[in-house]
């Protein structure tokens, strides 16, 4: 049997592509040897491509990587990538890698691929937008005000005026754009504004500000199986920091997570299903998903940061979630590529 030429694509030049080695190196280390020959795509900080020996995947960084290219690695333009793999596992995270770019490269090149399409890779990037169109859907959303960068320069006063007019402290800001936490402050005093601020315009040219909620964390996978969309697992977050921050998400034991949850009541589970299924159509979401959101005292449900990928490190909610339902790693790989090579099949046009 002829195997599928599963390309890697990994890298990047978003804040997370550190974020995306660990989780292509994984996604790598558990294909399934019999069905698949896996091909390490690197995406380099410039958005070239380079097929890579998979020696490579095992370096510390993508620094690491980028200084072997030259010497080790094979630079392919993006039209001979169709000629390399019958398929691309998207490993990338952030800009250009879940936001729609890549997705729209790999249509023009007629290549499938893992996670939504171009729309619904970019809604899934854009915490603005997605909050306007699930609260049309009737999804509990967070009351937020966007600035952009122009305004917060020209007008603090007029900025900081409707901040106070419209939340109480603490709140939150955060870039419209970003991942994994990057750039986001909980601002607990006023004084902490101008540093959130900055810190959330060092990565994108809009800030979202958001008011504080008080709650359990939770996060689901959604798998588009053949009957529809299908909730894998809700896993409940406890952060050791203040808020579910970058090293609480990648830095070993830094957090604690239970899957099912522990301290959320089963009827309040069924509701977050299927608010989280309703999120998933309603952004146009194919083939998987990762949908987070919290459950406030008050038993009100929020869906808070519907994603189009999700991490895929080991203790990846992915990983977590697949292990709780009895499946091995290189069984939801796989399972996520039969899935991807289906919806893409039944496409008229761009997924
Ligand atoms: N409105 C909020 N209230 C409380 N905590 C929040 C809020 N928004 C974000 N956070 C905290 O910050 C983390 C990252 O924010 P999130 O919106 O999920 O962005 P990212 O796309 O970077 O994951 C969340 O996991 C959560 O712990
Ligand atoms: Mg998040």
């Amino acid at each position: 049997m002829k195997l599928l030429r599963v390309g890697i694509i990994l890298g990047g030049m978003s804040s997370e592509k550190e974020v995306s080695l660990n989780s292509g190196r994984n996604v790598y280390d558990n294909l399934d040897s019999e069905k698949y020959e896996g091909i390490p795509v690197f995406m380099d900080g410039e958005g070239r491509l380079w097929i890579i020996p998979w020696q490579l995947v095992s370096q510390n960084t993508t620094t690491d990587i980028t200084e072997r290219l030259e010497k080790d690695a094979r630079r392919i333009s993006y039209e001979q990538l169709k000629d390399e793999i019958d398929f691309a596992f998207i490993s990338l995270h952030g800009k250009y890698g879940d936001d729609g770019c890549i997705q729209g490269a790999l249509e023009l090149m007629g290549i499938p691929y893992t996670g939504p399409g171009v729309l619904a890779s970019a809604l899934g990037m854009d915490k603005s937008v997605q909050q306007k169109i699930l609260g049309e859907a009737g999804i509990d959303v967070p009351e937020s005000l966007v600035f952009g960068e122009d305004e917060w320069l020209q007008d603090e006063a007029c900025v900081r005026k409707k901040i106070t007019e419209t939340f109480d402290l603490p709140f939150v800001v955060k870039p419209v754009r970003e991942g994994s936490s990057v750039g986001v402050t909980i601002v607990r005093n006023m004084n902490m504004l101008e540093k959130g601020m900055s810190d959330a315009l060092r990565w994108d040219r809009d800030v979202l500000v958001e008011e504080y909620l008080k709650g359990i964390e939770f996060s689901c996978i959604v798998l588009e199986r053949e009957v529809g969309p299908y909730v894998l697992g809700v896993t409940e977050i406890h952060p050791q920091s203040d808020f579910y921050s970058y090293d609480d998400k990648y830095m070993p034991g830094r957090c604690s997570k239970f899957t099912p949850p522990k301290n959320i009541s089963e009827d309040v589970v069924d509701r977050i299903k299927k608010d989280v299924i309703i999120a998933f159509k309603t952004l146009c979401f194919r083939s998987y998903g990762r949908i987070d959101g919290f459950v406030l005292e008050n038993g009100r449900v929020l869906i808070t940061d519907p994603n189009s990928s999700s991490g895929m490190a080991p203790s990846s909610f992915f990983f977590e979630q697949a292990a709780e339902a009895g499946m091995l790693p290189s069984m939801i790989v796989s399972e996520l590529i039969d899935i991807s090579v289906r919806v893409h099949r039944g496409k008229k046009g761009p997924l």
